[in-house]
């Protein structure tokens, strides 16, 4: 079942109804300032850090579920809504929410009423704006009662969230005019402060909630809003809110509009005061200034756009499939923004609390994002590398707002260290950019442990190879990539952490999954350190990968496929001795990628292995069979029901690399149908069973051992998203950017007869024709550059002008 349609030429999918099976999002915001919004105009703001300066409050887990956003009442009569239907859910007479790049539009009729709300945030400003349009489509004159409402949050989320001793006595507000200013520990040693404001003139306000709602009333049924007045009430404490009432009287086929501002500021110590407790507002007036006229806002609307125009421009593909168009063109690239910008702290199963930046996740979120904003990835690498621990290791995460790291989910997880690696790698191949390397940067965040770059990526590659087992495979620390397959916990105790608990590295339990990662990633590492001309350093890494890839294919080979670990008393795990997870999905998408058992038939076999074991119609699942009771020696990974999470679930993430490792032995349509099996565009007619947004990967889906089989959940911040876009733009549609140039390499179904791909590098443009007249799964037969024959699939950059033409045939 569909809950709406995708309007490809707006770039936008269009909600058709309020009730999703869940609440359906978007993001506002590219750089600093950001904001979630359902379908029904739920979510919140925050600025740069969902925990440390969030704007406004959102509840999660609350019921009715999406409570808390930016909210318009219209009264018309005595007939009150909402142009998203909720918080009053009064059915209304015609809805839509059009969610596109950056904004959304919600629509909702009721009497003959129409209210059109788009709100995004502008690029160069640090705000959300909601532009309300009201038009009246009777035949009567309307008279209107319009009231807006957000509710403040005070600042720290978590401290929001659960310190009311303290909180319900220190919130401070002031009101001049039609602006709100939320001022809570201003007066102390915050100086920021937040404002709300409409461009009209206002016939009351309220900034307290219980007087906007009355005490034991809601959001569904504020008391002003059924009165049709405004308290006028001053916030002292308790919970601060932004309330403006407009008085509105529409003639027939009049429209009315009003432009309200969710706004962030700061001042220097110095310039906080005008008068005593009295804020300097002149950073919001500057910045309100610049949206007092619609016409103000649609350039900013319009500005948004054309970033998003050019942003999408780098990379697109024109095949015979409209779902495939879609997917790469729009939804997935902006998805890896999307992660880019979040990594995994703010969705709507992200409190925005816990987890900030991951060292792993947004190494990986660069995958996919690179080539859209390089020098924000190369920001972004800097960031994560200061990071880094001197010996190669890592914290597990820090906060984007202080960017230094934090133990809250610890550190010591051996695979990290392989991914700065990774980072690296795919911005100097989309760059050509060596100079990163010579960038000095921290080590723990401590200055005068700085070295550069380079060194940050041998530290990471010397770590894997001084931290090995008995089998001389990787050890794993506490974890690898699989967060839940924690072997050297040993946790009885409810409650307690497992990414936390227990010696971080035990001297025995081993990783392949890391085995197959350093493989992979020591073999950039060798091409980075050939292309620096540091040839002696490249043959002892590549003796070191010689040595690794030999001990995956001994102790790390079951015989069907590969071992996924061993454990802290040295017993394989995933391997056909153990009674359950007897195969796992991880080691045999990475030792493949890494080209592990390509020649000698292993890849082949552990591919057919994951196809008969671990795949299903919705996806492969992460292991098999699923643990059906608690092993304490394997940690939370059997803490899940069966079928959920890293228990059997269908991890999306990963998918993809099982999706990679088969074009790694030229399994084009195996490939393209694990591609299509998580891809939401392909998923949007099962609505009601996939659950989550037909847009937006979601990090699991419901294994066969789950009652909800085929249910997604936790959607929008996953790893997902850059690994499928790196894996259908690199692998399967085969453009691929190398160390030298662009590399045309597809491996695709062999029905397919001919696609066209436009490419942005390195200041030119590629404009590539793909013929298969062979019907072939993979292989470059001819290789034309304007006309002329190639040898190779190498573009270099000195082939052709400022636009190249390029002919592929297949063969
Ligand atoms: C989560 C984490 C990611 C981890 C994965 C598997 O998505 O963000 O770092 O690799 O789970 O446990
Ligand atoms: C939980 C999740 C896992 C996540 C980890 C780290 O264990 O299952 O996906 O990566 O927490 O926060």
């Amino acid at each position: 079942m569909k809950y709406g349609y995708f309007d490809d030429n707006a770039r936008e999918y269009v909600i058709t109804t309020p009730e999703t099976p869940l609440p359906w999002i978007n993001y506002l915001g590219c750089k600093d300032f950001f904001g979630l919004i359902s379908n029904t105009a739920g979510g919140y703001d925050f600025y740069k850090d969902a925990k440390l300066l969030r704007l406004t409050r959102y509840r999660y887990n609350n019921v009715p579920y999406d409570t808390g956003g930016r909210y318009y009442y219209i009264k018309d009569g005595d007939c009150i809504w909402n142009p998203g239907w909720q918080p009053v859910q009064t059915a209304l007479d015609n809805y839509s929410c059009r969610h596109g790049m950056g904004y959304s539009v919600i629509e909702g009729t009721k009497n003959s009423l129409k209210a059109k709300l788009t709100a995004f945030v502008p690029l160069s400003d640090s705000c959300e704006i909601n532009h309300l349009t009201l038009t009246n489509e009777s035949e009567a004159v309307k008279e209107i009662d319009l009231f807006s409402f957000v509710e403040f949050c005070l600042w720290n989320a978590e401290d929001d969230a659960t310190n009311f001793q303290r909180n319900y006595s220190t919130g401070e507000v002031e009101v001049v005019g039609s602006t709100i200013y939320h001022k809570t520990e201003y007066r102390e040693r915050r100086n920021h402060f937040s404002f709300y404001s409409v461009n009209r003139e206002i016939a009351g306000f309220d900034t307290d909630r219980a007087s906007f709602t009355g005490f034991y009333h809601g959001l569904h049924n504020p008391d002003a809003v059924i009165k049709g007045e405004s308290k006028n009430s001053v916030a002292h404490g308790w919970s601060p809110v932004g309330s403006h009432h407009l008085k509105v009287t529409l003639a027939p086929d009049e429209s009315y509009t009003a432009i309200f501002v969710l706004g962030y500021c700061e001042n220097p110590v110095e310039e906080k005061f005008v008068a005593p407790n009295v804020i300097n507002k002149k950073p919001a007036e500057k910045l309100l200034a610049k949206y007092q006229k619609d016409e103000q806002v649609e350039t900013a609307l319009n500005e948004l756009k054309a970033y998003w125009d050019k942003l999408l421009s780098v990379y697109s593909v024109k095949t015979h499939n409209e779902k495939l168009n879609r997917s790469v063109n729009i939804w997935n690239q902006y998805q890896c923004m999307v992660t880019f910008n979040m990594s995994r702290s703010a969705s709507y199963f992200e409190s925005g609390m816990g987890r900030g930046m991951g060292f792993r996740d947004s190494s990986q979120d660069l995958l996919g994002f690179v080539h859209l904003i390089p020098e924000r990835a190369r920001e972004r690498i800097l960031d994560i590398a200061s990071t880094q621990f001197e010996d190669g290791s890592a914290y597990h995460q820090y906060q984007p707002l202080t960017k230094t790291g934090n133990l809250n989910v610890g550190s010591g997880f051996n695979d990290d260290p392989m991914w700065l690696i990774a980072g690296t790698g795919a911005y100097i191949r989309e760059t050509g950019d060596f100079s990163i390397l010579d960038e000095i940067c921290d080590f723990d965040n401590d200055h005068t442990k700085a070295a550069p770059l380079l060194e940050h990526l041998r530290r990471s590659f010397n770590y894997i190879v001084n931290h090995k087992g008995p089998h001389a495979l990787p050890l794993i620390g506490r974890a690898d990539w699989n967060d839940c397959l924690n072997l050297n916990c040993f946790s009885e105790t409810p409650g307690e952490s497992f990414q936390t608990t227990g010696p971080s590295e035990g001297p025995v339990a081993e990783s392949v999954f890391i085995a197959g990662l350093f493989v992979k990633y020591g073999k950039e590492y060798i091409s980075i350190l050939r292309h620096l001309g540091l040839n002696e350093e490249a043959d002892k890494c590549a003796g070191e990968v010689e040595l690794m890839t030999k001990a995956i294919e001994t102790a790390g080979w079951d015989g069907e496929w590969f071992v996924r670990a061993y454990d802290a008393y040295s017993n394989p795990v995933g391997s056909h001795v153990c009674e359950e997870g007897q195969i796992f999905i991880e080691p045999q998408g990475m030792c493949i990628i890494g080209g592990v058992g390509v020649e000698n038939g292993m890849a082949e076999k552990a591919l057919k292995s994951v196809e008969t074991r671990l795949d299903t119609k919705y996806g492969i699942m992460l292991n098999q069979p699923a643990y059906s009771r608690y092993h304490v020696e394997l940690g939370e990974i059997s803490s899940y029901p069966p079928g959920y999470k890293e228990n059997a679930g269908i991890f999306c993430h990963n998918n993809p690399w099982i999706a990679c490792a088969e074009t790694m032995v030229g399994h084009g349509s195996r490939a393209f149908e694990v591609y299509k099996k998580t891809n939401p565009v392909f998923l949007e007619e099962i609505g009601e069973i996939h659950r989550t947004e037909p847009y937006a990967y979601c990090q699991m889906v419901a294994g066969k051992d789950a009652p909800s089989f085929g249910e997604g959940k936790n959607s929008w911040l996953t790893g997902t998203a850059a690994w499928t876009f790196t894996t259908i733009s690199q692998f399967i549609l085969g453009v691929t950017p190398d160390f030298d140039g662009l590399r045309i390499n597809p491996c695709i179904p062999k029905e397919v007869e001919s696609y066209d791909v436009v490419r942005k590098f390195r200041g030119k443009t590629y404009n590539i024709h793909i013929e298969n007249p062979a019907h072939v799964e993979k292989g470059v037969k001819e290789f034309y550059v304007d006309g002329e024959l190639h040898s190779g699939n190498l573009i270099t950059p000195e082939m052709g002008g400022q636009e190249v033409d390029i002919r592929v045939i297949l063969g």
